[in-house]
């Protein structure tokens, strides 16, 4: 076990080696293992909350006092656990896309008034749902949604999904854009947005928000091509000047992947949204999942088969990527972390999962310090879109999750 750690790329005060083993949020990661078995989920709230807060603070710094909200998209996690620390630090509202996820919301403490919802191709039976919840917030992403929604009756308030046609997402990974030259199912496109303002107003709807949401895991180098999504956008804000209260601006905020990713310049970020909004009396939404809980979780596994093939050294690992989908679905590495750092040569290294499918490699070709059968590897930025896009291929799929305090 080496007692002089090297610095990498991802280490931070609360995940680094202490003395050769790899601690998480003030605990040993083996110990973790040892304790609860694998493969499990872990964490940090201590993380969690201080995400939360540097985006609060940026925005504040940028001068954007209390025209904002953030809302925590849960559909990159809804550990009930974890759901209700954040309603507890009072800072977060959520944003679903299910009525199973706005009732997961009630249940951990959210109230339907700190809920906006957005998604696309609901059933009858989900508008039934959602109009159950008085005070959510409903964006309609489409004619055939204001349409359906203004048919319960009521009236009322609603938010208009919008498509600008162009999108963004973590070098320019097309998998992760929402909107772009592609025509997708996400929104309301320029050509249909008066139909749909007139049509909302047959209904008595009132359209107080434009919503968009163009793309996931974007970081400082993406940033003038948010800020052209954006102004871009102005064109359907300007469209219902008379009524429009809130813009949406949707999530998309990343974290680092890899050693060549810098965190997101959150000032910068921050700034490109006041510069745009400061002379418009409209207060700001954001929803970010990845950016909140992504780098707060971890998934630890145990090593099971350590073996030569040809020309490469395949590990073997007790689970596989349909709890921790976005290597092999998004093209998102997680970065592997053996739990001791033992002494002697790096060897470079194929993490495999324990599933029959060619895309079951959670890291190709990752220079690590030496495994063994049994040791404990951990997978880090496993805390969004794991868990809650799991399912039991091959009927494997179970995982533990815990909240750290
Ligand atoms: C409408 C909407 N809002 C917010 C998000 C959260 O995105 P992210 O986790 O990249 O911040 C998503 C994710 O796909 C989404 O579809």
């Amino acid at each position: 076990m080496s007692d002089t750690s090297e610095s990498y790329w991802w280490q931070r005060d609360d995940l680094k080696y202490q003395a050769g083993k790899l601690n998480f949020a003030g605990h040993d990661v083996d110990g973790l293992a040892k304790m609860h078995g694998t493969p499990s989920f872990f964490y940090s709230a201590e993380r969690l909350t201080a995400n939360v807060q540097r985006l609060h603070a940026a925005l504040q710094k940028a001068g954007l006092k209390n025209r904002y909200r953030i809302l925590f998209a849960m559909k990159a996690n809804r550990f009930p656990p974890l759901l209700t620390l954040l309603k507890l630090t009072g800072l977060v509202g959520i944003d679903a896309c299910s009525p199973n996820e706005v009732e997961q919301a009630i249940s951990c403490g959210f109230r339907p008034q700190d809920i906006s919802f957005t998604n696309t191709s609901l059933s009858r039976n989900d508008y039934e749902r959602l109009h159950q919840f008085e005070g959510i917030s409903m964006n309609c992403d489409s004619l055939t949604c204001i349409r359906k929604w203004g048919a319960m009756g009521g009236g009322g308030n609603i938010g208009l999904r919008i498509n600008p046609s162009i999108g963004l997402g973590r070098a320019d990974n097309a998998k992760l854009q929402y909107a772009g030259e592609e025509t997708t199912k996400f929104g309301i496109y320029r050509e249909q947005f008066i139909e749909a303002i007139e049509l909302a107003k047959s209904y008595g709807l009132k359209v107080t928000k434009i919503h968009f949401h163009t793309g996931c895991g974007y970081l400082t180098p993406q940033l003038d091509h948010w800020e052209n999504i954006i102004q871009t956008c102005m064109w359907f804000v300007d469209q219902v000047a008379d009524t429009v209260q809130v813009v949406n601006v949707g999530g998309g905020l990343g974290v680092p992947h890899v050693a060549n990713d810098s965190p997101l310049d959150l000032d910068k970020w921050a700034s490109v949204l006041v510069s745009n909004f400061k002379h418009r009396n409209i207060s700001i939404e954001i929803e970010p999942g990845d950016y909140l809980v992504k780098d707060s979780g971890i998934l630890l596994l145990k090593v099971n088969t350590v073996e030569v093939k040809r020309d490469k050294t395949f590990v073997g690992v007790d689970a596989g990527f349909n709890i921790a989908l976005e290597p092999a679905v998004y093209g998102l590495p997680f970065q592997p972390v053996p739990g001791v750092e033992r002494d002697g040569e790096k060897v470079t290294v194929t993490i495999a999962g324990h599933i029959n499918e060619a895309l079951d490699i959670f890291y190709r070709d990752v220079e690590l310090s030496p495994l063994e059968d049994e040791d404990v590897l951990v997978l880090i930025n496993a805390g969004a879109y794991s868990t809650s896009m799991a399912s039991n291929h091959c009927m494997r799929g179970e995982f533990k999750e815990f909240l750290l305090y």
